[in-house]
């Protein structure tokens, strides 16, 4: 693998803009094309995941590729029962109806789905910086997902996170051990495009926040001005 020691160097505009332009573009993807994403694009995508930061450089993350159709079945059968417990338990009738419209997975389209799992054992029971808080290995899991979702959008490749699923029916189906969790099931392909804007914003669900009323200055609620 490589060492990456010129990497040291400080980036160039050109390159700051281009990260910037990833994050900035990436996209939750929920419409796919059928072609399968090559396995050197995915392999690609999977070493950025793994070089994400990590509690006590633990790398508590694993990868399940899955292409079986029977279990995305079984998954996609498991969204559509929690979808439906979900729209029941929004109160306003126009906010119910818009999001009974919604596109939220697209686990039969997508060529792949993979499932980021977070081995809770890994280098335990001494994890170094993760005693205090021990969610952090979640967090470091979280970190490769993120990673996948930048490299993937880097390589055209789009990525939906798929959380209206009951974890522990999806951790039996995909026969997780005690002490492995899902984190997050994704479904993964070339898009049919990526959006412009979130499309819960543009569909008016919800718009993005103002950055400005989000920090604060010492102490909690404490608008910080320049
Ligand atoms: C933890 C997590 C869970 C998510 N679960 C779903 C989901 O079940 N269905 C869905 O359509 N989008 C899901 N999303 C995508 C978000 O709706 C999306 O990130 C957000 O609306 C902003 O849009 P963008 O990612 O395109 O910028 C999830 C995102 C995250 C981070």
């Amino acid at each position: 693998m490589n060492t990456f020691n010129s990497d040291n160097d400080a980036f160039s505009e050109a390159e700051r803009q281009v990260i910037y332009r990833v994050m900035r573009s990436r996209r939750d993807v929920r419409e796919f094309r059928p072609d399968p994403v090559p396995f050197e694009v995915l392999r690609r995508i999977l070493e950025m995941a793994h070089y994400a930061p990590s509690v006590g450089f633990m790398q508590p993350w694993n990868f399940i590729l899955i292409t079986s159709l029977e279990i995305r079945r079984q998954i996609k059968e498991l969204f559509e029962m929690r979808n439906a417990q979900e729209i029941a338990l929004i109160a306003d009738a126009q906010r119910r109806q818009l999001y009974g419209q919604l596109k939220l997975e697209g686990i039969l389209e997508a060529p792949l789905n993979l499932a980021v799992t977070c081995d809770h054992r890994r280098d335990s029971p001494f994890v170094l910086g993760r005693g205090p808080m021990p969610q952090t290995d979640l967090y470091s899991t979280c970190l490769a997902i993120e990673n996948i979702w930048l490299a993937a959008r880097a390589e055209g490749v789009g990525i939906g996170w798929v959380s209206i699923l009951d974890p522990q029916a999806v951790e039996n189906i995909l026969q997780l051990p005690q002490g492995v969790e899902l984190v997050a099931y994704l479904c993964v392909g070339y898009p049919i495009e990526f959006r412009a804007r979130p499309m819960l914003e543009e569909v008016g669900w919800k718009e993005r926040m103002r950055l400005e009323d989000l920090i604060y200055h010492d102490r909690w609620g404490i608008r910080f001005t320049e």
